[in-house]
């Protein structure tokens, strides 16, 4: 078992829930949060934890002197920081592989000298896309078939960290989970985005004919399953995560917009993202069978319900980021 984690990227969307899942299923761990605080991060999301046996280091995991002072007082890492969205790679993808490629090898390589176990967070994108009519979803013996800069750089870190695992012996797992939804999500992201659209009277956007499938996973259920995987799962193994969430946009778009009050086609459809994914699906036999995980949201509208709930609650929160978010957007146009 653990007693000190270092959790990187935990004041994002999926790490800072994974700090609060930890937080409340594990109080005896402490953790230590490193984080750069781009634009996707907020100390916000775990400041009601620190000083709980949370702790809080403001800096960029590209940087080597900091990794020697921070890593060796762990006995694991859990690798979330990442650039995560595929609009921004499409539009500039440097920063995607200096985060998602070169910060990788930087906390391996500080993950190596102090030999400590390391769990590399990463995306069922790396599998690139099935299609529609397609019965198949992805194993763990997909073959690797990134389509865009941004799974590109995802699937590099992943053969970053296996073949740290062959080469040196370094004790990893990885984890390729699908769309998470829930609270403290960027508003660039597609549920995030159209709810706070309605809130602010905009009509929400649906990119091309609105078919593509993803297969969405509550973000507490995704915590549950990294946890299982850090303190269970076989060294040098990949696990799947995925919660049978299959769903296209169109679907969802209306769910979202029926549980707001308006009609169902108070939206706009709006030009497709270059390259778009078709499907994505989980096939999580591995996770549920070796580790006896199990979801516990599995009503895809209830959790929706809750998720809109909490962006009318929590407005403070995401405001100060729509307008610029909506800005980019609007320049991506262009
Ligand atoms: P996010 O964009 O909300 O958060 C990323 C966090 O990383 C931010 O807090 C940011 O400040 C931090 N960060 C970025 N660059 C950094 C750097 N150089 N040094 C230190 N910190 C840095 O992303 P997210 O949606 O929470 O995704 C987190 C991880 O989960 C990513 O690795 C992503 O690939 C993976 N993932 C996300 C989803 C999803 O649906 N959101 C699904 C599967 C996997
Ligand atoms: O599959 C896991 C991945 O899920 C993660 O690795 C990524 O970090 C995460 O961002 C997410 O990637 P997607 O590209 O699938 O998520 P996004 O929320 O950007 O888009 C979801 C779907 O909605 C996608 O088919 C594009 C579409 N979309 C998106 C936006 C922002 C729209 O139709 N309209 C929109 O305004």
């Amino acid at each position: 078992m653990f007693s000190n984690i270092l959790v990187t990227g935990g004041c994002g969307f999926v790490g800072s829930n994974f700090v609060h899942y930890v937080h409340r299923n594990h109080p005896e761990v402490h953790i230590t949060v490193l984080d750069a605080l781009t634009y996707a991060g907020n100390l916000e999301n775990i400041s009601s934890l620190l000083s709980h046996n949370v702790d809080f280091v403001h800096g960029d995991i590209c940087d080597d002197e900091l990794l020697d002072r921070v890593v060796p007082e762990h006995d694991a890492i859990v690798h979330f920081a990442a650039e995560s969205h595929n609009d921004n790679a499409i539009v500039d993808p440097a920063p995607f592989i200096r985060t998602n490629v070169e910060g990788t090898f930087h906390l391996l390589e500080a993950a190596r000298m102090y030999d400590v176990r390391f769990h590399h967070i990463s995306t069922d994108e790396v599998y690139g896309d099935l299609a529609l009519d397609d019965p198949a979803r992805f194993t763990e013996h997909s073959p690797y078939r990134p389509s865009s800069p941004y799974s590109a750089s995802k699937a590099s870190s992943d053969m970053l960290v296996q073949s740290w695992h062959r080469t040196y012996g370094l004790r990893t797992t990885i984890s390729n989970c699908s769309n998470n939804y829930g609270p403290y999500q960027h508003v660039e992201k597609f549920i995030p985005r159209q709810i706070t659209n309605v809130i602010d009277g905009l009509r929400p956007k649906l990119y091309g004919d609105g078919l593509n499938v993803r297969d969405w996973v509550h973000t507490d259920d995704h915590s549950s399953a990294v946890w299982a995987i850090l303190t269970r799962g076989r060294s040098g193994e990949s696990y799947l995560i995925g919660a049978n969430g299959e769903r296209n946009n169109l679907t969802v778009m209306r769910a979202i917009l029926c549980e707001m009050g308006q009609p169902e086609d108070a939206f706009e459809w709006v030009k497709d993202r270059p390259g778009h994914d078709r499907r994505y699906a989980i096939d999580a036999t591995k996770l549920r069978t070796e580790l006896k995980w199990k979801p516990m949201h599995t009503n895809f509208e209830a959790g929706l319900r809750e998720t809109i709930r909490w962006y009318i609650d929590n407005q403070q929160w995401w405001r100060p980021s729509k307008a610029v978010t909506e800005q980019k957007y609007r320049a991506q146009c262009r």
